[in-house]
């Protein structure tokens, strides 16, 4: 199985290697968060083929030109496109906004919500989840506009460890 084709026009994943040859810096800072482990995290209990589990461990996820079960090689983890949108145009004809092949660069809180979920991250908190992914080399003036305040790396540890550790049957 594979995910479906993108429309005739439209932008497929292309998977952040490609990102990275034009975006270094970026890429070195998305490096160090979570979201580059996101699939390593699944394998290492053996549940990377698991239909109740993968979809918000990759990238794209059974969108047009993204990532199936099998079928993700490039697009394990949480990557640039899973916020940036798919990127094969931007690719091609590197743009910035306000032009054709520009890509998205809001990420609205709604789309952590997809993954970041009441079920599997009752510590979200916008804000300080978003001073994790973004830094000195990844868009450092919405970091600086954040402002100081707890990170998401904290929430979660503190939660973890109120509950006494993680789910150990999931
Ligand atoms: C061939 C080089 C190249 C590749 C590959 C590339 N980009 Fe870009 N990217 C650019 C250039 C050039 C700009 C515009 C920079 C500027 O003018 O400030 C840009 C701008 C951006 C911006 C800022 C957009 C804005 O409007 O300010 C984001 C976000 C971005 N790229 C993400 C990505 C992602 C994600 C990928 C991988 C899917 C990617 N880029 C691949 C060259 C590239
Ligand atoms: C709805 C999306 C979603 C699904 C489905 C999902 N996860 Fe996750 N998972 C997440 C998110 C988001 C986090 C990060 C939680 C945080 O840091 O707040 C996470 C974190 C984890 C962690 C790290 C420990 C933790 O809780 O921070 C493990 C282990 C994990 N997931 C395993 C699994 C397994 C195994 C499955 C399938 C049974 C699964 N996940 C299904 C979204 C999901
Ligand atoms: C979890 C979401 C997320 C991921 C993953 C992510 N980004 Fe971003 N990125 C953002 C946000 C949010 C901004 C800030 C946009 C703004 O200026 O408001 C941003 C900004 C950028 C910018 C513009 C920088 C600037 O200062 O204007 C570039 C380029 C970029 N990201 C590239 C990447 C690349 C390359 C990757 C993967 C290696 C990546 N991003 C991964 C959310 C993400
Ligand atoms: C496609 C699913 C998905 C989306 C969308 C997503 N995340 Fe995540 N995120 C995850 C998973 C899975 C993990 C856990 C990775 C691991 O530990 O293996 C995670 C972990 C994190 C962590 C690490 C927390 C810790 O325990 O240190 C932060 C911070 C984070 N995400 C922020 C964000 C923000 C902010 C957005 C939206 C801009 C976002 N994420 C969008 C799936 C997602």
């Amino acid at each position: 199985m594979r995910a479906p084709a993108p429309a005739k026009g439209e932008a497929s994943y292309v998977g952040a290697e490609q990102c990275a040859a034009c975006h270094a810096d970026e890429a070195e800072h998305w490096a160090k968060t979570r979201h580059a482990d996101a699939y390593k995290t699944l394998v290492d209990v053996n549940k990377q083929f698991d239909l109740s589990c993968v979809g918000c461990h990759v990238t794209g996820f059974r969108a047009p030109g993204g990532s199936e079960v099998v079928e993700n090689a490039a697009l394990q983890n949480i990557q640039c496109e899973q916020c940036h949108g798919p990127g094969s145009l931007h690719v091609a004809v590197p743009e910035k906004r306000g032009k054709a092949n520009a890509i998205r660069t809001d990420a609205p809180v709604e789309l952590c919500q997809q993954c970041h979920s009441p079920e599997h991250s009752d510590t979200f908190d916008y804000a300080a989840y978003l001073r994790d992914v973004l830094g000195p080399t990844h868009g450092p003036e919405r970091r600086a506009a954040l402002g100081e305040g707890p990170t998401g790396r904290e929430l979660r540890a503190a939660g973890l460890a109120a509950a006494g550790g993680g789910c150990k049957k999931m």
